[in-house]
């Protein structure tokens, strides 16, 4: 069944105040633009909002959703900020241990809890968001990103972004076995789509997948009869692992752009509302 398109939260707003939606420029709203902008993080700025410290248009805004655009004149604490975002994507070094949510009620750990101190002082007031999910076990590479159209582009299945991992498994898979997961399988959740696979060493296999269903790599190595002992992520697009474990590097315009076939927006006009 087709799902109902969701109404972007700002736009709510928009039509509960009965203002005229901006049309043309892009449009946001106000905290997740002064999250992506590097202002500060959505919560605080949620609360900064709520707290009478925000102007828009020269008018204290204490609704966190309020519509903005590019030309709104923003002032925080009374200092004008910029509501200018530059795409910006992390590369961390995912420790084992750690849960990619932003909830933790179990109060396991999240790894945006890893993130924020390793962070340069200046990318501390971006809202980073999780490019996808690695489980709690896995260690390796993860994306963070300012830009949710960027965690869109490298989870879709569509744009078959390949995801390199490397599993310890129980046994020693054969070449029977190998060649079930290159030519894809059948999950509970439908059919795999064909994966790169081979023997790295007996009981470790590399696995190279253009999707990322739950439990993917696990699931198909038990379909397999292969159970995963440790499971580590290598490579994202063309991204390789290249920090020590809980380190982060800021990736380049270059990287982001050829390493995962991103195109990024240098400056927010122009793009239609998130
Ligand atoms: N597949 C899994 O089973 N787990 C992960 O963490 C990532 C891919």
């Amino acid at each position: 069944m087709a799902r109902k398109p969701k109404t972007p939260r700002w736009l709510e707003a928009a039509r509960r105040r009965q203002e005229p939606v901006p049309e043309g420029s892009r449009a946001d709203w106000l905290a997740r633009a002064l999250g992506r902008a590097g202002v500060m993080p959505r919560a605080e700025a949620e609360q900064a909002i709520r707290e009478g410290r925000v102007e828009v248009d020269g008018r204290v805004e204490h609704e966190p959703f309020a519509p903005v655009h590019a030309g709104s004149v923003v002032r925080v604490d009374e200092t004008p900020r910029s509501l200018e975002a530059r795409t910006l994507a992390l590369l961390f070094h995912k420790p084992a241990g750690v849960v990619v949510h932003g909830s933790d009620p179990e109060g396991i750990g999240t790894v945006f809890e890893r993130l924020r101190p390793v962070l340069p002082p200046e990318l501390r007031g971006h809202e980073w968001y999780a490019v996808g999910r690695l489980d709690r076990d896995t260690t390796g590479l993860l994306l963070f990103t300012n830009e949710e159209r960027l965690v869109a582009h490298a989870t879709s299945p569509e744009t078959h972004v390949p995801k390199r991992y490397v599993a310890d498994v129980e046994g020693n898979p054969s070449e029977a076995a190998l060649q079930r997961l290159r030519e894809g399988l059948v999950l509970d959740d439908g059919p795999t789509r064909p994966a790169g696979a081979r023997l790295l060493a007996p009981g470790r296999v590399e696995l190279v997948l253009t999707e990322g269903r739950h439990h993917q790599v696990k699931r198909m190595l038990a379909a397999v009869g292969h159970p995963v002992r440790t499971l580590h992520r290598e490579a994202v697009g063309s991204l390789v692992l290249d920090v020590p474990e809980g380190a982060c590097r800021l990736l380049t315009d270059a990287e982001v752009e050829q390493g995962l076939g991103f195109r990024a927006h240098p400056s927010p006009s122009g793009r239609g509302p998130g």
